[in-house]
Protein backbone atom coordinates (compact mmCIF):
# COMPACT_ATOMS: atom_id res chain seq x y z
CA UNK A 1 0.00 0.00 0.00
CA UNK A 2 1.63 3.17 -1.40
CA UNK A 3 0.51 5.83 1.63
CA UNK A 4 -3.01 5.64 1.31
CA UNK A 5 -4.21 6.25 4.34
CA UNK A 6 -2.33 10.15 3.95
CA UNK A 7 -3.72 10.60 0.84
CA UNK A 8 -6.98 11.92 2.57
CA UNK A 9 -5.06 14.96 2.50
CA UNK A 10 -5.17 15.66 -1.05
CA UNK A 11 -9.14 14.50 -0.95
CA UNK A 12 -9.06 17.29 1.14
CA UNK A 13 -7.07 20.00 -1.06
CA UNK A 14 -8.93 19.26 -4.18
CA UNK A 15 -12.27 19.86 -2.53
CA UNK A 16 -10.90 23.08 -1.44
CA UNK A 17 -11.13 23.78 -5.32
CA UNK A 18 -14.35 23.80 -5.60
CA UNK A 19 -14.55 25.72 -2.41
CA UNK A 20 -15.63 22.98 0.11
CA UNK A 21 -14.00 22.82 3.67
CA UNK A 22 -14.08 19.29 6.03
CA UNK A 23 -17.72 18.98 7.72
CA UNK A 24 -15.82 19.71 10.85
CA UNK A 25 -12.06 20.26 12.09
CA UNK A 26 -9.09 17.71 11.09
CA UNK A 27 -7.77 18.53 14.38
CA UNK A 28 -8.27 15.63 16.92
CA UNK A 29 -7.86 17.90 19.85
CA UNK A 30 -10.32 20.50 19.15
CA UNK A 31 -12.85 17.85 18.69
CA UNK A 32 -14.48 18.56 21.96
CA UNK A 33 -14.69 22.08 21.98
CA UNK A 34 -16.27 21.71 18.67
CA UNK A 35 -19.14 18.99 19.70
CA UNK A 36 -19.93 20.79 22.70
CA UNK A 37 -21.91 23.39 20.54
CA UNK A 38 -24.07 20.45 19.37
CA UNK A 39 -24.56 18.53 22.17
CA UNK A 40 -26.79 19.09 24.99
CA UNK A 41 -25.28 19.71 28.34
CA UNK A 42 -25.73 16.15 29.80
CA UNK A 43 -24.45 14.51 27.12
CA UNK A 44 -21.60 16.44 26.40
CA UNK A 45 -20.84 16.07 30.20
CA UNK A 46 -21.27 12.11 30.17
CA UNK A 47 -18.41 11.93 27.19
CA UNK A 48 -16.15 14.67 27.86
CA UNK A 49 -16.37 14.47 32.22
CA UNK A 50 -14.19 12.23 34.26
CA UNK A 51 -13.83 10.48 37.74
CA UNK A 52 -13.51 13.75 40.53
CA UNK A 53 -11.42 16.55 39.85
CA UNK A 54 -10.94 15.41 35.92
CA UNK A 55 -6.69 15.61 36.94
CA UNK A 56 -6.32 11.71 35.10
CA UNK A 57 -8.15 13.19 31.79
CA UNK A 58 -6.00 15.52 31.98
CA UNK A 59 -2.75 13.73 33.35
CA UNK A 60 -3.53 11.11 30.24
CA UNK A 61 -2.70 14.03 27.35
CA UNK A 62 0.43 15.41 29.44
CA UNK A 63 1.59 12.04 29.87
CA UNK A 64 1.97 12.35 25.62
CA UNK A 65 3.39 15.82 25.81
CA UNK A 66 6.77 14.85 27.70
CA UNK A 67 7.53 12.65 24.34
CA UNK A 68 8.78 14.18 21.95
CA UNK A 69 9.89 12.10 17.95
CA UNK A 70 12.92 12.16 16.81
CA UNK A 71 12.60 12.44 12.97
CA UNK A 72 15.17 10.07 10.21
CA UNK A 73 15.68 11.32 7.21
CA UNK A 74 16.46 9.83 3.88
CA UNK A 75 14.52 6.34 4.72
CA UNK A 76 12.63 5.49 1.57
CA UNK A 77 9.35 6.38 3.70
CA UNK A 78 7.75 7.01 0.61
CA UNK A 79 6.06 3.42 0.38
CA UNK A 80 4.60 2.31 3.34
CA UNK A 81 2.23 -0.13 4.90
CA UNK A 82 0.33 0.16 7.97
CA UNK A 83 -1.65 -2.88 7.93
CA UNK A 84 -1.40 -5.05 10.88
CA UNK A 85 -2.75 -8.47 12.83
CA UNK A 86 -3.69 -8.52 16.26
CA UNK A 87 -5.16 -11.97 17.81
CA UNK A 88 -6.28 -12.55 14.05
CA UNK A 89 -7.95 -9.39 13.29
CA UNK A 90 -6.51 -7.75 9.96
CA UNK A 91 -6.69 -3.59 10.23
CA UNK A 92 -5.81 -0.84 7.90
CA UNK A 93 -3.37 0.45 10.39
CA UNK A 94 -2.71 -0.34 14.32
CA UNK A 95 -5.80 1.59 15.26
CA UNK A 96 -9.46 0.10 16.35
CA UNK A 97 -12.74 1.87 18.05
CA UNK A 98 -12.87 1.59 21.21
CA UNK A 99 -15.87 0.59 23.44
CA UNK A 100 -18.21 3.38 23.83
CA UNK A 101 -21.43 3.14 25.36
CA UNK A 102 -24.83 4.54 24.94
CA UNK A 103 -23.65 6.31 21.75
CA UNK A 104 -27.39 7.27 21.08
CA UNK A 105 -27.31 10.51 23.50
CA UNK A 106 -24.85 12.23 20.84
CA UNK A 107 -26.87 10.94 17.56
CA UNK A 108 -30.05 8.91 17.45
CA UNK A 109 -28.10 6.52 14.79
CA UNK A 110 -25.51 5.43 18.11
CA UNK A 111 -23.76 2.35 17.02
CA UNK A 112 -24.96 1.43 13.82
CA UNK A 113 -23.84 4.85 12.62
CA UNK A 114 -20.08 3.70 13.89
CA UNK A 115 -20.72 0.02 12.44
CA UNK A 116 -21.18 1.43 9.04
CA UNK A 117 -18.63 3.89 9.35
CA UNK A 118 -16.17 1.08 10.85
CA UNK A 119 -16.52 -1.41 8.07
CA UNK A 120 -16.74 1.43 5.14
CA UNK A 121 -13.07 2.19 6.62
CA UNK A 122 -11.88 -1.56 7.56
CA UNK A 123 -11.04 -0.50 11.36
CA UNK A 124 -12.02 -3.11 14.10
CA UNK A 125 -14.90 -1.77 16.07
CA UNK A 126 -15.12 -2.44 19.83
CA UNK A 127 -18.85 -3.24 20.78
CA UNK A 128 -20.41 -2.22 24.24
CA UNK A 129 -22.24 -4.23 26.45
CA UNK A 130 -23.78 -0.42 27.28
CA UNK A 131 -24.84 -0.09 23.36
CA UNK A 132 -27.63 1.58 22.73
CA UNK A 133 -28.94 -1.27 19.79
CA UNK A 134 -29.00 -4.93 20.25
CA UNK A 135 -25.53 -6.74 18.85
CA UNK A 136 -27.64 -8.48 16.46
CA UNK A 137 -28.69 -4.88 14.83
CA UNK A 138 -25.31 -3.81 15.27
CA UNK A 139 -23.44 -6.68 13.20
CA UNK A 140 -26.04 -6.43 10.68
CA UNK A 141 -24.88 -2.44 10.15
CA UNK A 142 -20.76 -3.65 10.57
CA UNK A 143 -21.53 -6.06 8.13
CA UNK A 144 -18.56 -7.93 7.54
CA UNK A 145 -16.70 -5.32 9.23
CA UNK A 146 -14.17 -6.76 11.58
CA UNK A 147 -15.67 -6.65 15.16
CA UNK A 148 -14.48 -7.26 19.01
CA UNK A 149 -17.24 -7.31 21.96
CA UNK A 150 -16.94 -5.71 24.91
CA UNK A 151 -18.21 -7.60 28.25
CA UNK A 152 -19.36 -6.11 31.40
CA UNK A 153 -19.64 -8.79 33.12
CA UNK A 154 -23.11 -9.75 34.72
CA UNK A 155 -24.05 -10.67 38.32
CA UNK A 156 -26.18 -13.40 36.64
CA UNK A 157 -24.08 -16.42 34.78
CA UNK A 158 -27.05 -17.58 32.60
CA UNK A 159 -26.87 -13.54 31.79
CA UNK A 160 -23.09 -13.59 31.00
CA UNK A 161 -23.47 -17.62 29.17
CA UNK A 162 -26.19 -15.88 26.56
CA UNK A 163 -24.93 -12.40 25.52
CA UNK A 164 -21.42 -14.21 25.05
CA UNK A 165 -23.33 -17.19 22.48
CA UNK A 166 -25.11 -13.81 20.94
CA UNK A 167 -21.57 -11.84 20.57
CA UNK A 168 -20.76 -15.28 18.98
CA UNK A 169 -23.21 -16.14 16.75
CA UNK A 170 -23.03 -11.89 15.61
CA UNK A 171 -19.44 -12.63 14.37
CA UNK A 172 -17.78 -10.72 16.86
CA UNK A 173 -14.72 -12.60 16.67
CA UNK A 174 -12.75 -11.57 20.49
CA UNK A 175 -13.93 -11.00 23.51
CA UNK A 176 -12.63 -7.96 25.63
CA UNK A 177 -13.50 -7.86 29.36
CA UNK A 178 -13.38 -4.69 30.77
CA UNK A 179 -12.08 -4.38 34.46
CA UNK A 180 -12.36 -1.32 35.79
CA UNK A 181 -15.89 -0.32 35.74
CA UNK A 182 -17.40 -2.97 37.73
CA UNK A 183 -19.19 -0.19 39.65
CA UNK A 184 -18.90 4.06 38.19
CA UNK A 185 -17.23 5.86 39.59
CA UNK A 186 -17.49 9.38 41.46
CA UNK A 187 -18.77 11.51 38.31
CA UNK A 188 -19.31 15.06 38.69
CA UNK A 189 -20.11 16.33 35.35
CA UNK A 190 -22.78 13.69 35.63
CA UNK A 191 -23.72 14.13 39.68
CA UNK A 192 -23.66 18.07 39.02
CA UNK A 193 -26.37 17.65 36.12
CA UNK A 194 -27.85 14.16 38.19
CA UNK A 195 -27.61 13.06 34.15
CA UNK A 196 -27.24 8.83 34.03
CA UNK A 197 -28.30 7.37 30.85
CA UNK A 198 -28.97 3.90 31.99
CA UNK A 199 -31.56 4.78 34.78
CA UNK A 200 -33.54 6.54 31.71
CA UNK A 201 -33.18 3.00 30.06
CA UNK A 202 -30.63 4.45 27.37
CA UNK A 203 -27.79 2.21 27.05
CA UNK A 204 -29.44 -1.21 28.08
CA UNK A 205 -30.55 -2.58 24.73
CA UNK A 206 -28.23 -5.78 24.97
CA UNK A 207 -29.58 -6.86 28.19
CA UNK A 208 -33.33 -5.56 27.66
CA UNK A 209 -33.10 -7.72 24.27
CA UNK A 210 -31.76 -11.13 26.17
CA UNK A 211 -33.79 -13.77 26.54
CA UNK A 212 -31.89 -14.67 29.80
CA UNK A 213 -32.43 -11.52 31.12
CA UNK A 214 -36.10 -11.17 29.96
CA UNK A 215 -36.71 -14.56 31.89
CA UNK A 216 -35.76 -13.27 35.05
CA UNK A 217 -38.74 -10.58 34.39
CA UNK A 218 -42.00 -10.92 34.67
CA UNK A 219 -43.32 -8.57 32.30
CA UNK A 220 -40.96 -7.34 28.93
CA UNK A 221 -38.93 -4.52 29.29
CA UNK A 222 -41.38 -2.78 26.66
CA UNK A 223 -44.42 -3.32 29.10
CA UNK A 224 -42.14 -2.25 32.43
CA UNK A 225 -39.28 -0.58 31.63
CA UNK A 226 -39.01 0.28 35.20
CA UNK A 227 -39.12 -2.85 36.94
CA UNK A 228 -35.93 -3.82 33.95
CA UNK A 229 -34.28 -0.88 34.72
CA UNK A 230 -34.29 -1.57 38.90
CA UNK A 231 -32.94 -5.52 37.71
CA UNK A 232 -30.35 -4.12 35.25
CA UNK A 233 -28.75 -2.12 38.66
CA UNK A 234 -27.96 -5.08 40.27
CA UNK A 235 -27.21 -7.11 37.19
CA UNK A 236 -24.37 -5.02 35.61
CA UNK A 237 -22.88 -2.47 38.90
CA UNK A 238 -21.92 -3.50 42.06
CA UNK A 239 -19.80 -6.63 39.88
CA UNK A 240 -16.36 -6.99 41.19
CA UNK A 241 -14.74 -9.88 40.42
CA UNK A 242 -11.60 -12.30 41.30
CA UNK A 243 -8.75 -13.57 38.77
CA UNK A 244 -9.79 -16.92 39.87
CA UNK A 245 -13.08 -16.81 38.15
CA UNK A 246 -12.00 -16.34 34.34
CA UNK A 247 -11.96 -19.74 33.93
CA UNK A 248 -15.86 -19.11 33.45
CA UNK A 249 -15.36 -17.07 30.80
CA UNK A 250 -12.61 -19.24 28.85
CA UNK A 251 -15.18 -21.99 28.95
CA UNK A 252 -17.87 -20.25 27.32
CA UNK A 253 -16.13 -17.93 24.42
CA UNK A 254 -13.76 -19.94 22.51
CA UNK A 255 -12.05 -16.83 21.19
CA UNK A 256 -9.13 -14.54 22.40
CA UNK A 257 -9.74 -12.89 25.48
CA UNK A 258 -8.33 -9.32 25.85
CA UNK A 259 -8.32 -7.70 29.47
CA UNK A 260 -9.17 -3.88 29.08
CA UNK A 261 -7.85 -1.51 32.35
CA UNK A 262 -4.35 -2.99 33.28
CA UNK A 263 -2.44 -0.22 34.69
CA UNK A 264 0.34 -2.25 36.72
CA UNK A 265 2.61 -4.49 35.66
CA UNK A 266 2.08 -7.63 38.34
CA UNK A 267 -1.52 -7.07 36.59
CA UNK A 268 -0.42 -7.58 33.54
CA UNK A 269 1.62 -10.72 34.48
CA UNK A 270 -1.36 -11.78 35.97
CA UNK A 271 -3.54 -11.79 32.46
CA UNK A 272 -0.65 -13.93 30.90
CA UNK A 273 -0.63 -16.39 33.81
CA UNK A 274 -4.64 -16.82 33.96
CA UNK A 275 -4.06 -17.49 29.99
CA UNK A 276 -5.56 -14.29 28.70
CA UNK A 277 -4.73 -13.73 25.27
CA UNK A 278 -3.80 -9.33 25.34
CA UNK A 279 -4.50 -6.32 27.70
CA UNK A 280 -5.78 -2.75 26.88
CA UNK A 281 -3.36 -0.70 29.19
CA UNK A 282 -5.88 1.58 29.84
CA UNK A 283 -7.66 3.93 32.90
CA UNK A 284 -10.93 4.12 30.66
CA UNK A 285 -9.93 7.57 29.84
CA UNK A 286 -9.64 9.35 33.52
CA UNK A 287 -13.54 8.21 33.86
CA UNK A 288 -12.74 5.49 36.69
CA UNK A 289 -9.67 7.06 39.65
CA UNK A 290 -9.74 10.51 39.66
CA UNK A 291 -6.19 10.74 40.49
CA UNK A 292 -4.78 7.93 38.73
CA UNK A 293 -1.52 7.65 36.52
CA UNK A 294 -1.84 8.11 32.88
CA UNK A 295 -2.26 5.38 31.10
CA UNK A 296 1.34 6.05 28.75
CA UNK A 297 3.17 6.37 31.97
CA UNK A 298 2.66 2.84 32.96
CA UNK A 299 2.62 1.80 29.30
CA UNK A 300 6.57 1.12 28.76
CA UNK A 301 7.32 -1.36 31.67
CA UNK A 302 4.22 -3.38 31.23
CA UNK A 303 5.25 -4.01 27.37
CA UNK A 304 8.57 -4.77 29.10
CA UNK A 305 7.08 -7.14 31.32
CA UNK A 306 4.77 -9.29 28.83
CA UNK A 307 4.70 -7.58 25.60
CA UNK A 308 6.32 -10.89 24.15
CA UNK A 309 3.20 -13.05 25.48
CA UNK A 310 0.40 -10.97 25.34
CA UNK A 311 -1.26 -8.46 22.54
CA UNK A 312 -0.38 -5.00 24.62
CA UNK A 313 -3.10 -2.51 23.68
CA UNK A 314 -3.61 1.05 24.52
CA UNK A 315 -5.79 3.34 25.25
CA UNK A 316 -6.56 7.06 27.07
CA UNK A 317 -5.63 10.10 25.55
CA UNK A 318 -5.22 9.29 21.96
CA UNK A 319 -5.74 12.64 19.62
CA UNK A 320 -3.05 12.83 17.22
CA UNK A 321 -1.38 10.73 14.54
CA UNK A 322 1.46 11.60 16.52
CA UNK A 323 0.37 10.16 19.84
CA UNK A 324 -0.35 7.00 17.97
CA UNK A 325 3.71 7.05 17.11
CA UNK A 326 4.11 7.76 20.92
CA UNK A 327 2.04 4.62 22.29
CA UNK A 328 3.32 2.66 19.09
CA UNK A 329 7.04 3.47 20.30
CA UNK A 330 6.69 2.50 23.68
CA UNK A 331 5.10 -0.49 22.99
CA UNK A 332 1.60 -0.91 22.29
CA UNK A 333 1.00 -3.12 19.20
CA UNK A 334 -2.65 -1.11 18.30
CA UNK A 335 -4.24 1.82 19.86
CA UNK A 336 -8.16 2.07 20.89
CA UNK A 337 -9.16 5.99 20.33
CA UNK A 338 -12.68 6.48 22.88
CA UNK A 339 -13.91 10.17 22.68
CA UNK A 340 -12.74 11.46 19.42
CA UNK A 341 -14.83 9.31 17.23
CA UNK A 342 -18.20 9.89 19.40
CA UNK A 343 -17.19 13.33 19.19
CA UNK A 344 -17.49 12.91 15.35
CA UNK A 345 -20.64 11.18 15.92
CA UNK A 346 -22.30 14.03 17.26
CA UNK A 347 -21.50 16.34 14.66
CA UNK A 348 -21.98 14.63 11.38
CA UNK A 349 -23.17 10.80 12.38
CA UNK A 350 -21.67 8.04 10.45
CA UNK A 351 -19.91 10.67 7.99
CA UNK A 352 -18.45 12.43 10.97
CA UNK A 353 -17.06 9.61 12.39
CA UNK A 354 -15.70 8.44 9.24
CA UNK A 355 -14.22 12.32 9.30
CA UNK A 356 -12.60 11.77 12.52
CA UNK A 357 -10.85 8.46 11.58
CA UNK A 358 -9.70 8.97 8.78
CA UNK A 359 -8.18 12.27 9.77
CA UNK A 360 -6.47 9.95 12.23
CA UNK A 361 -5.07 8.12 10.55
CA UNK A 362 -4.15 10.52 7.89
CA UNK A 363 -2.40 12.20 10.39
CA UNK A 364 -0.92 8.69 11.28
CA UNK A 365 0.42 7.57 8.11
CA UNK A 366 1.79 11.40 7.63
CA UNK A 367 3.61 11.51 10.89
CA UNK A 368 5.12 8.24 10.39
CA UNK A 369 6.47 8.76 7.12
CA UNK A 370 8.15 12.06 7.79
CA UNK A 371 9.63 10.94 10.88
CA UNK A 372 11.72 8.13 8.62
CA UNK A 373 9.06 4.67 8.69
CA UNK A 374 7.93 2.73 6.58
CA UNK A 375 5.62 0.43 8.91
CA UNK A 376 4.48 0.38 12.85
CA UNK A 377 6.82 -2.10 13.21
CA UNK A 378 10.27 0.05 12.65
CA UNK A 379 9.06 2.14 15.62
CA UNK A 380 10.97 1.78 19.08
CA UNK A 381 11.90 3.74 21.90
CA UNK A 382 14.78 5.06 19.79
CA UNK A 383 12.36 6.82 17.85
CA UNK A 384 11.52 9.22 20.84
CA UNK A 385 13.30 11.42 23.67
CA UNK A 386 11.79 12.68 26.69
CA UNK A 387 11.04 16.37 26.54
C1 LIG B 1 -18.78 8.21 26.58
C2 LIG B 1 -17.89 7.06 26.87
C3 LIG B 1 -18.44 5.82 27.10
C4 LIG B 1 -17.63 4.72 27.35
N1 LIG B 1 -18.19 3.49 27.50
C5 LIG B 1 -17.39 2.41 27.68
C6 LIG B 1 -17.96 1.12 27.75
O1 LIG B 1 -19.16 0.95 27.65
N2 LIG B 1 -17.12 0.08 27.93
C7 LIG B 1 -15.75 0.23 28.05
O2 LIG B 1 -15.02 -0.75 28.22
N3 LIG B 1 -15.20 1.45 27.97
C8 LIG B 1 -15.98 2.53 27.79
N4 LIG B 1 -15.41 3.77 27.66
C9 LIG B 1 -13.95 3.90 27.73
C10 LIG B 1 -13.32 3.72 26.34
O3 LIG B 1 -13.43 2.39 25.89
C11 LIG B 1 -11.83 4.07 26.36
O4 LIG B 1 -11.17 3.31 27.36
C12 LIG B 1 -11.57 5.56 26.61
O5 LIG B 1 -12.56 6.36 26.01
C13 LIG B 1 -10.21 5.92 26.07
O6 LIG B 1 -9.90 7.22 26.34
P1 LIG B 1 -10.13 8.45 25.31
O7 LIG B 1 -11.59 8.76 25.35
O8 LIG B 1 -9.28 9.51 25.89
O9 LIG B 1 -9.68 7.97 23.94
C14 LIG B 1 -16.21 4.88 27.41
C15 LIG B 1 -15.66 6.15 27.18
C16 LIG B 1 -16.47 7.22 26.90
C17 LIG B 1 -15.83 8.55 26.61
Amino acid sequence: MTGHLGSYQNEIYLQGLADQVPMFTTDGTRLEDAAQGTLEPGPFGYVAGGAGSGATVRANREAFDRWRIVPRMLTDATTRDLSTTVLGTQMPAPVMLAPVGVQSIVHPDGELATARAAAALGVPMILSTAASHTIEEVAESNGDGPRWYQLYWPNDNDVTISILSRAKAAGFTTLVLTLDTWTLAWRTADLDQAYLPFIRGVGTAIPFSDPAFRAGLEKSPEEDPQTAILKWIPTFTGTDKRWDQLPFLREHWDGPIVLKGIQHVDDARRASDAGMDGIVVSNHGGRQVDGAVASLDVLPEIAAAVGDRLAVLFDSGVRTGADIVKALALGAQAVLVGRPYAYGLALGGEAGVRHVVRSLLADLDLTLALSGHRTPAELSGDSLRRA
